[in-house]
Parts: C-alpha cells; structure tokens; sequence
C-alpha cells in the first residue's frame, strides 16, 4: 500500500529547532521523527512512501540518498511552493502515478500505536470517499473537531473550535485514507488545505466517515509534546517505531556504545554514542544526545539536550530542548519549555524561561 507522509511544513512552534532542521528531521530518541513515523507505517503493510516536500527538502534527500528508509522504498515529491495540506496530498499522488484503489495520509509530525490495518478495513466498510482517524484529547481547542452519526459518517468538521463549543473531544489524527476520486476534488494549481476545504465539501457530500481509537497518539508540534514523545519511548509506552538503540541498560537508564555515565541518574535517561555526563551532574527523565557533554554540577531535567551539546558546569535545563552543538555556559539556567537553537550559546549565569534563544 502507498502512504503520502506530508512533511513540507515550516514547523514554527518549534523554531528555533527548525530553522535548521525540518521538524520531521528531528530527532526523537537519537532517531528522526520521519523514520519513526516509517517504520509504523511498514508495520501496518505499507510499502511505498511518498515525502511530500516543501521545507528544506535538502535535509530528508541528503539524510536518505538511497531512497529507502529502514528497508521501506521512499520517493520525493517537492513541491514548486507551498500547496497546503490537500495539494500537497495531489501532487506526491500525481508524482507516483496513483490512480485508483486509495492510499494512507499522515502528517509528518504524528507518533502514535494507531492500528492502520483497522482503519483501512473500516475505510472499505464504510464505501466512502474517505476516512479520518480520530483520537480523544482533553482541550479539541487545537485541533479538527469530528462529530460523527453511529455508522461512523462525519457530520461536520470543525477546525480549532472555542473550547466550551466543541461538540466530542475526538478530533482528526492527522492520519486519513483517502480514494483515488478525492484527487479529483484537490486544483493541482493553486493552495487547498484538506482540513478547510476538502473535508468540509466530503461532508456535504456523505462521502466522510471517521473512525475512534484510543492507541497511542501524539501530535509533536509543540515543544511540550516534543520533550512528552521522547519520554514516552523511554517509558515503554510506545509499541511501534518505538526501537531505541543501546548497548548497556542499567534499570531505566539506556547506555548507547561510547557513552560515559559518571552522574547521579533519576527516572528515564537515554545516553547517546560518546555522550558524557560527569561525576557530580543530575540526570533525571532526559535524552542526552550523542557526542554531548554534561559538566559537572549541571542539572537536566526532564529535557533533550541534542547531539553535540555542552552543558557547562552548575547549569541547569529544565522542562527544555537544547539544540545540537549548542553550548549552555557555566551557570546559566534554561527552564519552562524554552528552545536554545543549533549551535546557540547561552552565556554564563543567564537565566532563560519559556525562551526562543538561537545563535
Ligand atoms: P507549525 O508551523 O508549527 O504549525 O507546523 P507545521 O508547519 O508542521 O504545520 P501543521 O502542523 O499545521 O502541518 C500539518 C502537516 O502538514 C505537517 O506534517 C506539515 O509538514 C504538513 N504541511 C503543512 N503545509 C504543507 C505544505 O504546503 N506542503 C507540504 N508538503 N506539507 C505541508
């Protein structure tokens, strides 16, 4: 089966991560996210992927020359501009010649258990144009909002409603089968977002149908849930593309080859290939990237630091992403869902909270 991954976004929430890197390039446990995504794909019988690009498409052609991603056939679809979510779906489909039976759509940006095996059989079941995956969250304010009839037909579709107006916590997935005639619905030339055009017209139509699951899910958009999708796969609470690489475990502390661990360790720690983190530092439910360094007296706590940062001496990363190569100087405090960028410094004793901080 083909699955169009769209991966073309600009990932803003995340900057300054993804001034660098596309967010589906990101890594999630020393793993990027777009292979984790993969992986589940090829779980569930897909074996052709299109990357639907537009952002930086260097970095996926650069990272995957082969044009495989863990044994799956990849290929690139690069979009001339931006076509929104629905154009971006047409032109990946046009570009592999898809033209009848339908094919799996995932954001680029989802982690989730979700079994795609159900979804394509209730997707044929139903006989309509098109299905989306749903998932119950707490606030659907953020989200597409789903109500359906009992057979599973949407009623409506209601993007980012007030939180009090929204009629079901289930809200779209980011994972949709999709018929070949929806491609007929999507202008090749011109943006169509298929959350604010394509699905509202199937709607009309009776021709939506969506289906609930209550699998592992998690959109990766936000820093918070970025940090949460590395500390998930840690915890085991993740079933597919949830592999992480170690060669010593020591209780919930995963050791890769290389890695020195001298400080004191609480809850889930990942150590990355030649990562260090010395006598007298605190380690507690973080990732710490490969090549990365982690002074004495330092303090991370339930944070990415990436591969090739230093953490100097006394300083402490709280609730926070450090980017690769980037340096945290002696001292300094980076706390509350603050982002330091790719090779970014943060000076000595300063004190960053719910920062954006790049070079
Ligand atoms: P934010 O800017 O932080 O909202 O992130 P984003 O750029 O990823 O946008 P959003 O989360 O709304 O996009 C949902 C999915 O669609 C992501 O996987 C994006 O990569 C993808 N996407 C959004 N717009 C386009 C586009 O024009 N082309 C392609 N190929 N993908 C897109």
């Amino acid at each position: 089966m083909l699955a169009v991954v769209l991966v073309g976004g600009e990932g803003t929430r995340l900057r300054p991560l993804t001034n660098h890197l596309p967010k589906p390039m990101l890594p999630i446990v020393e793993k990027p996210m777009i292979a984790r995504i993969v992986d589940w794909l090829a779980t569930h019988g897909v074996d052709e992927v299109v990357l639907a690009l537009g952002y930086k498409p260097d970095a996926f052609t650069d990272a995957f020359p082969e044009g495989t991603v863990d044994g799956v056939k990849i290929s690139y679809a690069i979009e001339p501009s931006p076509l929104d979510t629905a154009g971006a779906i047409r032109y990946a489909a046009d570009s592999v010649g898809f033209r009848s039976g339908s094919l799996v759509v995932v954001n680029g940006d989802i982690v989730t258990d979700l079994n795609l095996a159900d979804l394509i059989h209730f997707h044929k079941e139903s006989e309509g144009l098109a299905t989306i995956a749903l998932t119950p969250v707490d606030d659907p304010s953020a989200y597409g909002v789903v109500p359906t009839d009992s057979f599973g037909r949407v009623q409506a579709f209601i993007e980012k409603p007030e939180r009090d107006k929204a009629p079901t916590n289930l809200v779209n997935a980011g994972t949709y089968i999709l018929d070949a005639d929806v491609m007929k619905l999507i202008d090749s030339d011109r943006r169509v977002s298929i959350e604010r055009e394509i699905f509202p017209l199937l709607v009309e139509r009776g021709e939506l149908f969506a289906m609930a699951s209550d699998a592992y899910w998690l959109d990766t958009g936000t820093p918070e849930r970025f940090l949460q999708a590395q500390l998930d796969i840690l915890r085991g609470e993740r079933i597919y593309g949830a592999d992480i690489e170690y060669a010593e475990r020591r209780g919930d502390v995963f050791l890769a080859p290389g890695a020195e661990l001298e400080a004191e360790t609480k809850g889930h720690v990942y150590m990355g290939f030649g990562s260090k983190a010395s006598s007298g530092a605190y380690l507690k439910d973080c990732v710490i990237g490969s090549g990365a360094k982690v002074a004495p007296w330092a303090k991370i706590i339930r944070s990415v630091i990436m591969p090739g940062a230093t953490i100097a001496d006394g300083a402490v990363i709280e609730n926070s992403i450090v980017g690769s190569d980037a340096v945290v100087e002696a001292s300094a405090s980076v706390r509350n869902t603050t982002i330091v960028g790719a090779e970014a410094i943060v000076p000595a004793k300063m004190s960053l909270d719910c920062a954006r901080h790049s070079l």
